[in-house]
């Protein structure tokens, strides 16, 4: 990595958690990822789940024809787990690079989790599947029950699910998706290895969740996990200002219409694949962490996925950027992550 004065040049980086939904928004919001991003592996919860080989070819066409054809963006797919998942489908995908790994919801948990699996029992037998065939295993980490407070749901998934599923599978790689608590930067301090590693948000970096209330409510700061309190935020900032290698970037840019967010029932997720990278240099500037951005965005992810490291590079530069204050898809709009903000850092060219 160089670094002089306001220029920043780093191998360049991939999105370990993207959502990019399908036709209208899909075409809308895929070349805001592909800009920055050499590579991105694609979440599956769409309104149609993408549960089998055969979807996941016809949604990754989807993308690639979507796509600004200058950009070298190669999507990497993920397969929905649902109780019915058959192992030998999910072992031929693995094996054929069609999934690079699959995904975890719990029943009910976030956005299209409805066919989400109702109690991690049902798939022994797919994770003992994967555990043999090296196929990482991604999880939305949070325990779902009424009597479960909105603020401890990771850490009592991280206690009741996760910990004695790693001890069922000690062997099966594991990564626990957009930490949000000090239990979690914990607990991957502690056990992160080559088995187990967690991705952070941007969002959970800047903001706490008096930002979700400063001012009247905030829609557009709703997200799950949602945001917690100012000590978790900071934990996860010293996380990445620590440099281990267990942590690295996933955006979980997650675009919905504002028609979805501003309603009775507004839907979880921020979009902000317009500024996630900008958003992490800043973040590693303000901690003065700068050494540490690189292996954050562009190793420790190939690494644990066994995939090789770019090998081109991007340059950042310490210029002023708006984010655009909204995006209109047909007769509706997305309103981006940091809409209408200035930004220290811009892309070079
Ligand atoms: C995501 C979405 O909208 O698909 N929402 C979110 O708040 N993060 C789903 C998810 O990753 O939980
Ligand atoms: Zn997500």
């Amino acid at each position: 990595m160089t670094e002089y004065e306001k220029k920043i040049t780093i191998i360049k980086p991939d999105d370990w958690h993207v959502h990019l939904r399908d036709n209208k928004i899909l075409k809308k919001v895929i070349n805001y990822t592909g800009k920055f991003y050499a590579r991105a592996l694609i979440m599956p919860n769409l309104d149609d789940p993408i549960t089998n080989c055969f979807k996941s070819i016809s949604y990754r066409n989807r993308i690639l024809k979507s796509m600004n054809w200058n950009y070298k963006f190669q999507p990497l797919m993920t397969c929905y787990l649902t109780d019915r998942t058959i192992p030998e489908e999910l072992e031929i995908g693995f094996l054929k690079k069609i999934f690079i790994a699959a995904k975890l919801y719990p029943y009910c948990s976030t956005t299209n989790s409805k066919k989400g699996v109702k109690k991690i029992s049902h798939i022994t037998h797919i994770l003992e599947r994967m555990e043999k065939i090296g196929m990482p295993l991604l999880i939305h980490g949070e325990e779902v029950n009424k009597s479960i407070d909105i603020y401890d749901r990771e850490a009592e998934f991280i206690k009741n699910t996760l910990d004695p599923l790693r001890n069922c599978f000690p062997k099966l790689k594991i990564v626990l998706e957009h930490i949000t608590t000090k239990e979690s930067v914990e607990y991957i301090k502690k056990y992160g290895s080559n088995y187990l590693c967690a991705t952070i948000t941007p969002h959970h970096l800047i903001l706490n969740r008096n930002d979700m209330f400063s001012g009247g409510i905030q829609p557009y700061l709703y997200c799950l996990p949602i945001l917690k309190k100012n000590i978790h935020q900071k934990a996860l900032r010293q996380a990445i200002a620590s440099g281990n290698k267990h942590f690295f970037l996933g955006s979980d840019t997650a675009p919905h219409l504002h028609k979805d967010k501003i309603n009775f029932f507004g839907c979880a997720g921020i979009f902000n694949a317009p500024s996630s990278l900008l958003s992490y240099v800043t973040i590693f500037e303000e901690m003065q962490a700068l050494k540490y951005l690189q292996s954050f965005c562009s190793e420790n992810g190939p690494k644990f996925y066994n995939l090789p490291i770019n090998k081109e590079t991007i340059t950042l530069i310490k210029k002023p950027l708006k984010i655009k204050k909204r995006i209109s898809v047909g007769n509706n709009i997305i309103i981006p992550f940091l809409s209408g903000k200035i930004l220290n850092w811009s892309l070079e060219n």
